[in-house]
């Protein structure tokens, strides 16, 4: 058994329930980009990306392919398309319930958290073009009190690896399903840890994974293409459906086309995140706040710990000295792919 229980589904849907994925992403219709490079805010992220632990060791390996690309490529391979198809368990399109509600993700979940009550809290979809990749990472975990809207990414990922704020933590299940097959872009994830060998799973048609994405290292491998030189793709750029199964990378409405692509070269994933709590009191403490960590509360116990395994000396570091001692200290990515 692996260090971190995963669960395959194949198939996930019925033919037509599968299809009906297909036709909803059409309909959705335009798919905005999605990058890693905003700002961590103020205080202690102050100077570093929401992502900085993911961005320094894509940098470090040189890409899923450790090509030495510049870091102008790296980027652009790595800003793909998304949007939101259900937040909470409010569908933000007609025909999303299905996968908001699919019993099999719930069961799953279930399983491999040893949880009851789970709470879908989000439905979104991923888009990529061909050679986009996306960086290995472990997903943006949440605690009672500290979460991505209110504190920098990579603190949450550290406060996760860390281990030291597990009572807080809302562990999360997150399903991931493919509705084509698609050459290259395999899902690669190493389920024994960052230690482990990586298995990758081929992007077919009809088939998910369940996986706890928050400790389970995982990233995409570089989606096939021709070799011809990735769209110069610049933020508030749209990936746009324009009939027919044709694709289209632009500016605005109307706009310059910087990419055109048939269905059949993208990448579409869909991913399903949910809440899994232990029992209904849990859900309530974390609905009314009454078990919160705050952010002082958290430096402290990380500053404390750094100083116990020798790491800082008396004197606390300044914020971004702090936070590169966070990331480098807790965060152990897997060696790069031979
Ligand atoms: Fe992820």
């Amino acid at each position: 058994m692996p260090l971190h229980e995963y669960v395959l589904f194949d198939p996930l849907f019925s033919d037509a329930d599968a299809e009906g994925m297909v036709d909803l992403c059409q309909r959705f219709g335009r798919y905005g980009m999605y990058s890693a490079e905003n700002e961590g805010g103020p205080e202690i992220g102050e100077g570093l990306t929401q992502r900085h632990d993911a961005v320094l060791n894509h940098l470090k390996a040189g890409g899923m392919h450790g090509a030495g690309e510049p870091v102008s490529v790296l980027a652009a391979r790595t800003n793909y398309f998304r949007e939101e198809y259900a937040y909470g368990t409010r569908p933000l399109i007609e025909g999303i319930e299905p996968f908001l509600f699919h019993e099999g993700f719930v069961e799953a979940a279930r399983h491999i958290h040893d949880r009851r009550v789970i709470e879908p809290a989000i439905v979104f979809a991923n888009l990529m073009v061909p050679g986009q990749e996306l960086a290995l990472h472990t997903d943006v975990p949440e605690f009672r009190g500290v979460n991505r809207k209110l504190h920098p990414q990579w603190l949450l990922v550290a406060m996760r690896h860390s281990g030291l704020f597990e009572d807080w933590r809302m562990p999360i299940a997150t399903g991931v399903a493919w509705f084509h097959d698609c050459d290259g872009g395999e899902f690669a994830f190493y389920p024994d840890g960052a230690d482990g060998p990586p298995v990758y799973h081929k992007v077919a048609y009809n088939t998910a994974l369940l996986v706890d994405t928050d400790s389970v290292f995982h990233g995409v491998d570089r989606v096939a293409s021709d070799g011809g030189p990735l769209p110069r793709l610049r933020p508030g750029m749209q990936l746009v459906f324009d009939g027919d199964r044709q694709w289209s990378i632009r500016e605005h409405e109307g706009g310059e086309v910087a990419g055109r692509y048939a269905w059949e070269e993208l990448r579409f994933s869909v991913s399903w995140k949910a809440y899994c709590f232990a029992d209904e009191a849990e859900r309530d403490a974390w609905r009314s706040h009454t078990d919160d960590l705050d952010l002082d509360r958290t430096l402290a116990t990380l500053v404390d710990d750094l100083r116990a395994r020798g790491r800082i000396g008396s004197e606390t570091p300044p914020p971004k000295e702090l936070a590169i001692h966070i990331i480098d200290e807790y965060i152990g990515f897997p060696a790069p792919a031979a």
